[in-house]
């Protein structure tokens, strides 16, 4: 049986959430049997998987393909669909109808990026009966706005990280993935937050953690964010590098303080 979102909140309670993203049956299989409570699958797999240096190639086919062989692949993970860029961003209409095809390729959930502008869409989705995830923070499809992958909500820029988790809250996501903040604003969001708050290179007082596998495993090329740690390098085998993570990440001792950003460092 997979869980429920009533299942993550109850697992919530009791531990953090163990979540990774995943692109294909095979790797679903082993992270499923090592206990990742929940999949996700990212645009990052445009970087990971067709070696483009953005998410913004990206299509909604694309996705469909990979949540379609995830979902085939795993039993019991919660699975959360990327809406890649240009999916969502028209119009309320224009998301529900992708995020219904990703729905219907076996998503539990839809995620997508940003802050009020998104909030009459979240709001036109979750009244539908679609389960939203924010995405707030270093937001990738905004790359050639933030002008590079840097890190977002310093110093007086704060206040506007935590008015978008604020706004996709009240909208009504029952997630919210907070990547590459400063340890005390992930860290006030999730302390007040509803949501199940998911941190990448957020904080360790987040409802739970997110990697991309490619990078907790050191797979690929090119320079890594100070979030990621390479756990195959510590384990010797995938397998046990996931039930590392998937422990690490349950006893809060991953992220630690080499792991997250302090403000205006
Ligand atoms: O696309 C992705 O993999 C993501 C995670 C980095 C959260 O959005």
């Amino acid at each position: 049986m997979r869980l429920t979102l009533h299942d993550l909140r109850r697992l919530a309670s009791e531990r953090k959430l163990a979540t990774l993203t995943c692109y294909d049956a095979s790797f679903a299989a082993v992270l499923d049997a090592c206990d990742v409570d929940m999949l996700l699958i990212g645009d990052s797999l445009g970087m990971v998987i067709q070696g483009h240096d953005s998410t913004l190639p990206v299509t909604i086919e694309d996705i469909v393909y990979h949540t379609r062989a995830v979902v085939r692949g795993s039993r019991k993970a919660w699975i959360v669909a990327d809406m890649p860029f240009g999916s969502y961003q028209q119009s309320p209409e224009q998301a529900f109808a992708n995020a219904a095809i990703l729905m219907q390729s076996g998503a539990q959930m839809v995620k997508l990026e940003g802050g009020a502008e998104m909030a009459p869409t979240i709001s036109f989705l979750v009244q539908r009966g679609i389960p939203v995830c924010g995405h707030v923070g270093l937001t990738p499809q905004h790359v050639n706005s933030f002008g590079g992958y840097r890190v977002q909500g310093r110093g007086n820029s704060a206040e506007q990280v935590i008015a978008a988790a604020v706004a996709v809250e009240n909208a009504g996501a029952t997630m919210l993935v907070i990547e590459a903040v400063p340890a005390t604003v992930a860290g006030a969001i999730a302390s007040r937050s509803r949501a199940l708050t998911i941190g990448i290179g957020a904080s360790v007082n987040c409802h739970g953690q997110v990697l991309v596998l490619h990078d907790m495993l050191g797979v690929g090329v090119g320079k890594r964010p100070r979030f990621v740690r390479n756990f195959l390098t510590e384990s010797g085998s995938i397998e046990q590098a996931v039930r590392d993570y998937v422990a690490a990440v349950r006893s809060g001792q991953f992220p630690t303080s080499d792991n997250v950003y302090a403000d205006g460092a």
